[in-house]
């Protein structure tokens, strides 16, 4: 019996596995710099959790979730993104400072899969609590737009908008249903039912008919009350001086309720249906929905399988100072353990193969390792004291001795 893997996810093997480590270092980096530190939630929470916050009428909790009940017939959900976790964390450990979160991990969507839309994907994200400032708004923009063109992303589009707060909202869901009322029998059967439970959310509609119709529908942003609009203004004024580039998008509200105020995503020109890099916005009323505090709060997630689509990273993503190391004869394999003993002791990577094949077959496999250098040890090496070092890269050999290697190692 053979066994594939469930539709909808992936096995990410090297070099793949490479890549995905490179654009995940790079997020780390760029988001310290900000100031973030890593947390880790479950990748389960109870079924309840995502109800209040993702949103009961959201097409993910309606019709993407992972839910199963466990042996105590607790309902349980896989996660389908990570913000409702992180927010419960929080709220459930008291914690105030620090409040500037990133997380990397799996979430889950029962979603037809297709180029860039898995059911098992990995979000890169962030979250601000407790800073209502605009000027925090344009800086986690910021963070995306600087870590897509850290690796390489020259095509994304940051569009923004503004939802809205309950005070405005319901001035524009009315405008909007009164838009919609008289023209339901042109609209797909979803987005009636939208209409009826949660109209904004028919924005989300990827149906084209319904899609042409919302073209002339009212603007949210239209119906801002005086503190949202001032709000935008700011945010737009910051991202002008910190010259970031944005188009403001009056149809992007975003698929899940929790959002307020600024609402973001970032396109990229390249990936066809799924173009969405990652998107996020401010929920200021999460935190006290949930249990906690009123405490303003933000952040983005953004979708690595579509990163990696996009990225650039170097043609062949050496791993980190691997070298392998080859011999000839059994002979020499005592000389090749001392040296990756002494090479691993201080820090450099070594792949040695204890089981003795032909040169060109060991080759092949610090090739396919992706190693920097392969160091090549026969019987003369051993005599004179001296190692062969191939450059992996441009094929070129030499020999040299033990502490030109070492100095080779450590500065390249
Ligand atoms: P989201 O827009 O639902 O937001 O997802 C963010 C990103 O995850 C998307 O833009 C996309 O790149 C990626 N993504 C979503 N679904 C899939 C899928 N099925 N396959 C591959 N990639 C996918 C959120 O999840 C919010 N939690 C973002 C946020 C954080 N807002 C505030 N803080």
């Amino acid at each position: 019996m053979k066994y594939s893997r469930p539709k909808g996810t992936r096995d990410i093997l090297p070099p793949e596995s490479l890549r995905k480590h490179w654009v995940e270092t790079k997020f780390r980096k760029i988001v310290e710099r900000y100031g973030f530190v890593e947390v880790t939630t479950p990748i389960f929470e109870h079924t309840e959790l995502f109800l209040r916050s993702t949103g009961e009428s959201t097409d993910i909790v309606t019709k993407q979730m992972y839910t199963f009940t466990d042996q105590a017939n607790r309902s349980l959900t896989l996660r389908p993104e990570g913000t409702p976790g992180v927010v419960r964390a929080i709220i459930e450990n008291g914690v105030k400072i620090p409040n500037r979160f990133f997380y990397i991990g799996p979430m889950f969507r029962y979603e037809r899969p297709q180029k860039g839309r898995y059911r098992e994907f990995y979000q890169l994200g962030v979250e601000i609590i407790g800073e209502a400032s605009p000027e925090i708004d344009a800086e986690v923009i910021e963070i995306g737009a600087n870590f897509f063109s850290a690796i390489g992303i020259d095509d994304c589009l940051t569009q923004i908008n503004s939802v809205g707060c309950p005070k405005c909202r319901p001035k524009f869901r009315q405008e909007l249903v009164n838009f919609l009322t008289g023209k339901q029998d042109k609209i797909c059967q979803d987005c009636q039912i939208r209409l009826t439970k949660n109209p904004l959310r028919v924005f989300d509609c990827k149906n084209e008919g319904c899609q042409k119709i919302y073209e002339l529908a009212p603007k949210v942003r239209a119906s801002l009350c005086s503190e949202c609009a001032d709000h935008f203004k700011k945010v737009i004024t910051a991202l002008d001086q910190r010259k970031i580039s944005y188009t403001i998008n009056d149809r992007m509200v975003r698929g899940l309720d929790y959002y307020t105020k600024t609402a973001f995503e970032y396109i990229s020109t390249k990936l066809g249906a799924q173009d969405s890099l990652g998107g996020g916005g401010r929920y200021d009323n999460l935190v006290e929905e949930l249990g906690g505090p009123k405490t303003p709060a933000i952040g983005f997630a953004l979708g690595e399988e579509r990163i990696l689509i996009v990225a650039q990273p170097p043609n062949r993503v050496v791993q980190p100072r691997l070298v392998a190391i080859i011999y000839w004869s059994e002979k020499e394999l005592p000389y090749a353990k001392q040296l990756a003993k002494e090479l691993r002791n201080i820090g450099i990577s070594v792949y040695l193969n204890y089981e003795l094949k032909k040169l060109r077959t060991q080759l092949g496999y610090a090739n396919a390792l992706n190693a920097r250098y392969a160091i090549i040890i026969g019987e003369d090496e051993v005599a004179k004291n001296v190692l062969t070092l191939r450059d992996m890269e441009s094929g070129k050999q030499e020999t040299i001795s033990y502490q030109e290697l070492l100095t080779r190692l450590t500065t390249t």
